[in-house]
């Protein structure tokens, strides 16, 4: 444990010391409790995505991670979030890809992740297998957000966890779009809140149909 959080500070990202504890503890748990895939969506550079993959490797399952690696629209330039060094100088476009397999490496941790380079929905679209988590952090957008949760939420698997990250209560904290799906899942009467740590929310999914 002490390795892969090693790995998570001092790799590129935005989830702080304290929300990556509470996403890593519920990864394990779901690892450890179903044996099945634990999916993310919005890869970045790798951070969070250590912490998916110790868990599934530490119940013989894999991470699957999913980006399109352009970034999200306020990591384009000009915008708070933008790392001029992540643009490949052959397109003038965000690449985080190059970045996200260096983290992996340095970690260990290549062979415990699928990495699925594709949009969000497209990628949802074509994925049968149910999950033992599904962590959103891709765009955060009601475009965006929205087509994760429609997307993803109905493969988690019962007893599985939802995770989603920038959950803003308060329009003040920041964008509404990741809280807007966590009141969606919450109305849905299938998922319940296990646990909240500043914006990081834990929802267990319970047995039923799912209407998204
Ligand atoms: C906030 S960052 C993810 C941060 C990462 N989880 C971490 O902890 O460091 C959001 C990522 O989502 C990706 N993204 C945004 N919209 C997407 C979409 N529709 N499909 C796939 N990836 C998307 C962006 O390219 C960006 O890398």
């Amino acid at each position: 444990m002490t390795d892969v959080l090693a790995a998570f500070e001092a790799a590129k990202g935005f989830m702080p010391l304290d929300e990556g504890l509470a996403l890593y503890a519920a990864a394990r748990e779901a690892a450890a409790g179903l044996g099945l895939p634990l999916l993310e969506v919005g890869t970045y550079c790798g951070r969070s995505t250590l912490l998916l993959a110790d868990a599934a490797a530490s119940a013989g399952t894999v991470a699957v991670t999913v980006d399109h690696h352009r970034g999200s629209e306020e990591q384009q330039p000009g915008w708070e979030y933008h790392d001029s060094s992540l643009v490949d100088p052959a397109t003038g476009r965000t690449d985080t890809l190059p970045e996200f397999r260096r983290t992996l490496f340095a970690a260990g941790l290549e062979e415990y992740v699928v990495a699925i380079v594709g949009r969000s929905p497209q990628v949802a679209k074509l994925w049968r297998q149910p999950l033992g988590l599904v962590f959103i952090d891709g765009g955060h957008t009601d475009e965006h957000a929205g087509a994760d949760y429609e997307g993803w939420a109905p493969l988690v698997a019962v007893g599985g966890l939802l995770v989603i990250h920038d959950v803003f209560p308060d329009p003040a904290d920041g964008g509404q779009a990741p809280y807007r799906i966590h009141q969606r899942a919450l109305a849905s009467g299938v998922f319940t809140e296990v646990s909240a740590l500043r914006s990081l929310r834990v929802l267990r999914r319970a047995a039923g149909d799912l209407t998204v």
